[in-house]
């Protein structure tokens, strides 16, 4: 038996839809809150699948939490620093943020290899470099790694890609690490902001995230605080787009608008009809054909990769030849395989993917086969004829929060069945 999602398309979508806590700053904000000495309460935590995974590790580290409502208390103050080998860390590509967190405050982690969507190939070699050049030693032996270092010293860290893990990793190595650690070519994604922010609040020194250089003095000790996430730009840029596709008008609230200016200005150029507002953005539905719009993913603030796949499938609607190619991850193109069985004239070459539209596309039994797979999919059912079946929602639901109940509140046919 497995759980399927089942949408009947055709149905207009109307009214607000909430955006949650932002799922990959919440990821990065959990292991991050082990690096205090007391509690720490983060407040907006999305309800995923990914959150449970990594309070399972904290529990493996006699980490006490506590969940209420969206509201998660942390306490390390009784942790204890075992090895983690468990299959949980392979769920998902984020318990990798124990490597830095660990690190930097025992000196010492041994754990299994992350796991996490497949989108080709996705190495984690800059993050080993990093904790090198603080003065780590790492060792990778059958699936896990030790790395220990007597002493964290701060250095000048120069990323060869803008990498959003390895920022954040070697940002949370580095708090304790003695003097100035300094990354540049740093990544400027705003949750390198938002957790620089919340190891700020804990006591650390960490200067410049958002842009290009960041400076980490090093201090002593870091104490507990209470932090709000940020909304969830994937998420926001996900509803936006949906909205586009199969809305009457609907308000996405919630939302940080300079978060997805890339795909705002995207959706504009296509012939969209948005309202952006303060902290909201209304999406009506455009009475002429949408025009093709070709999109090359970039690190923010440019095009990102994980909007990518949910925008493929409103560019099938869209009249003419749309080019999206991905420059971040050039194999993730398995949803047009899943469009394709829909209906959709896609053809995939060198890391790009040609749409042909406007096609019809019709329902059928389709995979998500990564999380922002799975929400392409989910457009894709919303404006399809007949009734779409999507299997392996895990990876859905590993990343957002109650997606079926929400679309369910502004009018989609949606349900959750079990099916052999
Ligand atoms: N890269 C390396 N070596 C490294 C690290 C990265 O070659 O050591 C390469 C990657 O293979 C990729 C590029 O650098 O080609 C950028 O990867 P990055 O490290 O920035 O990605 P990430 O930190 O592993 C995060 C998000 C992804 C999102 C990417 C890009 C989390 C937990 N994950 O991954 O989110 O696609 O940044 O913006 O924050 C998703 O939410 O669906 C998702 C996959």
């Amino acid at each position: 038996m497995q759980e399927v999602i089942k949408i009947e398309g055709g149905k207009k979508l109307n009214g607000r839809i909430r955006v949650s806590g932002s799922k990959n700053a919440t990821v990065a904000l959990i292991p991050a809150a082990v690096l205090a000495c007391g509690p720490v309460t983060i407040v907006g935590v999305p309800g995923i699948a990914d959150v449970d995974s990594l309070s399972k590790i904290l529990q493996i580290l006699s980490v006490r939490v506590i969940e209420k409502d969206d509201h998660l208390i942390i306490d390390p103050s009784e942790m204890r620093n075992v090895d983690l080998d468990d299959d949980v860390v392979t769920k998902l590509r984020a318990s990798y943020y124990f490597m830095g967190a660990l690190l930097g405050k025992y000196g010492y982690v041994r754990m299994k290899m992350p796991g996490g969507c497949y989108l080709g190939p996705r190495p984690i070699d800059l993050h080993i470099k990093g904790f090198e050049a603080l003065g780590a030693k790492v060792d990778y032996d059958r699936g896990c790694y030790t790395i220990k270092a007597a002493h964290l010293r701060g250095t000048k860290i120069f990323l060869d890609i803008a990498s959003v893990g390895a920022t954040i990793n070697i940002m949370m190595a580095a708090v304790y690490a003695e003097g100035r650690t300094v990354i540049e070519n740093a990544a400027r994604e705003p949750e390198i902001i938002d957790v620089a922010t919340m190891l700020n609040k804990m006591g650390a020194r960490i200067r410049g995230a958002g842009t290009n250089v960041i400076t980490i003095d090093g201090v002593d000790y870091l104490g507990g605080c209470f932090h709000e996430i940020i909304p969830d730009r994937i998420e926001t840029g996900t509803f936006v787009i949906m909205a586009a596709a199969a809305a009457e008008e609907m308000t996405v609230e919630n939302v940080i608008p300079k978060h997805i200016e890339s795909l705002t200005m995207k959706l504009q150029e296509m012939g969209a009809d948005l309202d952006i507002g303060i902290d909201s953005i209304t999406v009506r539905r455009s009475r002429r054909l949408m025009r093709a719009v070709d999109i090359t993913t970039k690190p923010y603030p440019g095009f990102a990769t994980d909007l990518q796949q949910p925008l493929t499938t409103l560019l099938t609607q869209a009249g003419g030849t749309s080019l999206v190619t991905d420059t971040i991850y050039k194999e993730r193109f398995k949803h047009c395989m899943e469009l394709q069985r829909m209906g959709a004239d896609i053809e995939i070459r060198n890391g790009s993917a040609m749409i042909n539209g406007p096609t019809r596309l019709y329902g059928d039994k389709v995979t998500a086969t990564d999380l922002r797979c799975g929400a392409s999919l989910v457009i894709a059912g919303l404006i399809a004829d007949g009734v779409t079946e999507i299997h392996d929602i895990y990876h859905i639901d590993r990343g957002y929060d109650r997606i079926d109940e929400k679309l369910k509140a502004v009018g989609a046919r949606i349900r959750r069945e079990f099916t052999d």
